[in-house]
């Protein structure tokens, strides 16, 4: 009986199984009631008494063992498996959900693209000003509302630090630092002391283009405006320019484009007008290129800024401009760019 005992072992060391299924089938083998240890076991009763003890034993080493074993196998094959999948090469990758951009940085470089093309080049400057950038270089006079709390936020009156109203103030930093030609256009961040509402903020974006050169005349501002709008609303948009007021530009105008919702037939966006008024515009008054060191009997140029919003708006039909700050992705996912 201990021979038959030892090859059970020896053979129970060298088990290997490849699945489950094997394991189990081992398990049958060896350790169920009409197994190979069970038919042992009854052969045990038969033992003389002086051999039950060792034998015994033996037995009891021959379970265990086999116990063991059963469970190496069926332990490795867990591990097997766990790891095999974790290292799987060939499984395809989960997407990754790409960013868009957010929509009024797609139009932003929509503009800034077309004035490129024209030859401008990008300028920035602070969003936090002083009185000089922002006001009285662009020949705003003392008593103007703008300069009022109502209208501009101020962040300490001595000396006096304010958020910029308009990017115009970028024009005065270049001016200040360039002699013509000065071909410039310049993105960025507003602020007005508004009440919140689908159609004011107290934050908005801003771009402001600037060409100074010798004899820069209005057609050379009609001529950019008008390639403008075809760029961004298509060949077949119209301009139409209004007299206006400004008090950094003279003569000053306002620009309206056919109405790129009806095409110029009248809708309750254009107000059955036809027209929507896009951006303000005109010839830099001569007080303004004089305030920065720009000789204006040299010198002349043109200038004209528009909201970013609001082209979005005419762009994409955006009905509250909230949407634009409330960082909710289901607004933002709608918006696609190619780069
Ligand atoms: N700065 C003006 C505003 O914030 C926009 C503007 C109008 C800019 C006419 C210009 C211009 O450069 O010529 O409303």
């Amino acid at each position: 009986m201990i021979d038959k005992i030892n090859k059970l072992l020896a053979e129970v060391e060298t088990l290997k199984a490849a699945s489950v299924d094997e394991v189990e089938a081992i398990r049958i083998k060896f350790l169920s009631k009409k197994g190979e240890i069970s038919a042992l076991m009854d052969e045990f009763r038969t033992v003389a008494a002086d051999q039950k003890r060792e034998i015994g034993m033996k037995l009891n080493v021959l379970k265990v063992k086999t116990q063991e074993k059963l469970n190496e196998l069926k332990e490795s094959l867990e591990n097997n498996q766990s790891t095999d999948e974790s290292i799987d090469l060939t499984r395809t990758a989960a997407p990754i959900p790409l960013g868009t951009r957010h929509p009024l940085s797609i139009v932003k470089k929509d503009i800034c693209d077309i004035f490129r093309r024209l030859g401008f080049t990008i300028a920035e400057g602070p969003e936090i000003e002083d009185d000089w950038h922002v006001f009285s270089s662009l020949n705003f006079a003392e008593d103007h509302p703008a300069r009022d709390m109502q209208d501009t936020f101020f962040i300490s009156h001595e000396p006096q630090v304010l958020l910029r109203t308009h990017t115009s103030s970028v024009q005065t930093r270049v001016m200040e630092k360039q002699q013509p030609p000065i071909r410039i256009i310049c993105p960025g961040r507003v602020y007005r002391n508004e009440a919140i509402s689908y159609r004011a903020h107290c934050f908005f974006h801003q771009v402001e283009a600037l060409y100074i050169d010798k004899n820069v005349s209005f057609a050379d501002l009609k001529q950019a405006l008008l390639y403008f709008a075809k760029e961004m609303f298509g060949v077949d948009t119209k301009i139409r320019l209004r007299p206006s007021y400004f008090p950094f530009t003279e003569p000053s105008a306002e620009m309206d484009i056919s109405c790129n919702i009806c095409g110029g037939k009248g809708c309750p966006f254009c107000k059955h007008t036809g027209w929507v008024e896009i951006l303000g515009c005109g010839m830099v008054d001569p007080n303004v290129l004089d305030n920065c060191g720009i000789d204006s009997k040299v010198y002349t140029g043109y200038a004209l800024g528009m909201g970013i919003e609001r082209i979005t708006n005419l762009k994409y039909r955006v009905k509250d401009l909230r949407l634009f700050s409330e960082n909710d992705k289901r607004f933002l996912e709608q918006f696609e760019s190619a780069n």
